[in-house]
């Protein structure tokens, strides 16, 4: 939602290393930034409404000075338009506390309104610069400034990560967590602040991850962690493997299009080398999957949003297709809210690229109340997701910076094939023969992918989308397996060229949709596999017998040469042709949008993490 950086060092200045690291998180929130620096002469402060490059004029517009710490903000608004008074950091009265926060403040009113009854006059509109008075004044009675914001946050009920900066005389700097991530960077010149690792390695490889509760009292040479009681709690540094290079874009126009290019590789990093052929099995070596631990479930119940959500439909298929286990899959924020019953050895699988979503995380934690075992399929180790869950399937997809997710997607669909091989070779219900199949069958997926992303494959994919990109909106049909990449194609499209577009089963057509059939309503059909292709021609059919524009995406020929358009896909098993079916969606969401001129790294209203309800 927000992105935060601090640091606070021996020596030397932040202003360029937080300004970086804001660069890094802007796909958290985009809609305006700001820094404060506490320097000899007091605090102070720039922020601006805009991208991270309109604060960077203004800082250099202004000679702002520097300093050995500082803390910077970019900011997904949530309490007040975004204009430069609303930007973060929100400084306290006396003008030597700035705070920078992400998060929602739920009781924000009264404490503003008990606040201005004490003579405060507030700048903004936001949530967060009631903290900022509250800590002055909690300041003014004594103690640390993380005693101050421990006492101040005692009065706040809500979420945040919250970073604080005091100035008059040495300066200091803290910060806390309940709910949105927050890590700590211990680096060589001092101590480094960040809403996620990719701000932070550039400095430092050894990071505290925060967990709820924390209070965290940086040094120049470490940090000071106490939990909820005020006692010190330790936080051991843990090394972390990404490289700030990872995030970057390169030579590629979006982060969104170098992400999708990378899927041959994040299928071979998050796969292959879990791949036991000899035995037709999968080994995980993250703990909690072995046979004795999986001989107990006997359903699964799947909690994940968007994207995520649409791997575990697909989850859904294989689990119950090849492993013969139950699944039930539910949206997050349905599922945390609808009192569920689960059955005795269910496991609750939470799906999640970041490991930080609001929803899920609370969902997963309201099926551990009820007695579920924990498990999650994440992309970030030391997310919040991994440390509650009782068994983590990492995917190796890297850093994933555009908001629309691609790679993470695939490699999810992945690490749900590796589980349902897992699961009905732990189970019995696959043997090694058909294990020995599934597992040569993944491997040989490789070069299908590269063959999708050669500059040919693109460039029809870009025909398509130059004669589509000005329709009134599109349908996305598909069936069994492919179901949910209907969805996924529809999700990929709206939220980055901002068109109307719906997934829907491929059977339901004439239960509804089929009433909006017209020229300018193009269907994307996912071609069948066995029997459902006969039935997806069908629908092709009944699509273009109403003047319905179709483009077929997929493997079936009949189905291909019968549409108004095709998009050929390399032949495959029908359990992985969602990984394959994906990429030409992913491809036509992105040549649409960067045609219709869209933001595509950043699209409006979204952020990447969403880690408030
Ligand atoms: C995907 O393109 C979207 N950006 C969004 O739906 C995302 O998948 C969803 O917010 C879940 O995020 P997570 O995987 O980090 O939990």
């Amino acid at each position: 939602m927000c992105g935060i950086v601090g640091a606070l060092l021996e020596r030397g200045h932040v202003l360029r290393g937080m300004i970086e690291g804001l660069r890094v998180l802007e796909y958290r929130g985009y809609d305006s930034a700001g820094v404060a620096v506490a320097t000899e002469d007091g605090l102070v402060v720039e922020k601006r409404a805009g991208r991270l490059e309109v604060l960077e004029r203004a800082l250099e517009e202004s000679a702002f000075p520097d300093g050995r710490a500082g803390i910077g903000h970019t900011r997904w608004a949530t309490h007040g338009p975004p204009t430069d008074a609303n930007a973060h950091p929100h400084v306290a009265a006396d003008g030597h506390v700035a705070v920078v926060h992400n998060g929602i403040l739920e009781n924000y009113l009264e404490l503003r309104e008990e606040l201005a009854g004490a003579g405060v006059e507030f700048r903004s509109d936001t949530d967060t610069e009631v903290l900022a008075h509250l800590v002055s004044r909690e300041l003014a009675a004594g103690g640390s400034l993380a005693d101050a914001l421990r006492r101040a946050l005692a009065r706040v009920r809500g979420y945040y990560a919250v970073a604080v900066l005091k100035d008059d005389g040495a300066p200091e700097v803290c910060c806390a967590r309940e709910g949105p991530p927050l890590c700590v960077g211990l680096a060589r010149e001092g101590t480094w602040i960040g809403s996620d690792v990719l701000a932070i390695v550039p400095h430092t490889r050894e990071v505290v991850f925060l967990e709820d509760g924390d209070v965290a009292e940086l040094s120049t040479r470490g940090v000071v962690v106490r939990g909820r009681d005020g006692a010190v709690v330790e936080r051991a540094p843990q090394r972390v493997d990404w490289d700030a290079a990872d995030a970057g874009k390169g030579t590629w126009a979006h982060h969104m299009l170098k992400e999708i290019h990378e899927q041959p590789d994040v299928l071979a990093r998050t796969a292959f080398h879990r791949l036991d052929e000899a035995r037709g099995d999968v080994r995980f070596d993250e703990a909690g999957w072995s046979d004795a631990d999986l001989a107990g479930v006997e359903r699964v119940q799947v909690v994940a949003c968007g994207t995520a959500l649409h791997a575990g439909h697909v989850l859904r298929y294989l689990v119950e297709g090849l492993a013969r286990v139950p699944v039930d899959v539910d949206f997050a924020s349905e599922f945390r809210y609808r009192a569920p019953v689960l059955a005795p050895g269910t496991l609750a699988l939470a799906i999640s690229q970041s490991g930080e979503t609001a929803d899920t995380l609370a969902a997963l934690r309201l099926a551990k109340e009820l007695g579920a075992r924990a498990a999650c399929i994440c992309n970030v180790a030391g997310s919040t997701m991994v440390r509650e869950s009782d068994a983590a399937l990492m995917t190796q997809a890297g850093p994933e910076i555009g908001v629309a997710s691609t790679k993470a997607f695939t490699a999810q669909v992945v690490a749900a094939y590796l589980l349902a091989v897992r699961l009905g070779r732990a189970r019995g219900t696959l043997d090694e023969a058909r294990g020995r199949e599934l597992l040569r069958e993944l491997r040989l997926l490789r070069p299908s992918l590269e063959r999708l992303l050669s500059s040919e494959s693109v460039a029809r994919v870009r025909a398509v989308a130059a004669r589509h990109k000005g329709v009134k909106g599109f349908l996305f049909l598909g069936r069994g397996v492919n179901f949910p990449i209907a969805l996924e194609g529809a999700l990929k499209l709206k939220e980055i060229s901002y068109m109307h577009a719906e997934g829907y089963a491929a059977g339901e057509m004439k239960h509804g949709p089929i009433a909006m059939i017209e020229e300018w309503m193009s269907s994307v059909v996912i071609t069948g596999a066995g029997a459902m292709a006969e039935k997806v021609r069908s629908n092709i059919e009944q699509i273009m017998a109403r003047g319905g524009p179709v483009i077929a995406v997929g493997a079936d020929e009949a189905s291909l040469a019968l549409a108004d358009e095709r998009i050929d896909v390399p032949a495959s098993s029908e359990w992985l042709s969602p990984i394959l079916n994906v990429i030409p969606l992913q491809l036509l969401s992105y040549e649409i949008a960067r045609l219709r001129g869209c933001d595509i790294d950043k699209p409006r209203n979204l952020a990447k993490s969403v880690t408030v309800e």
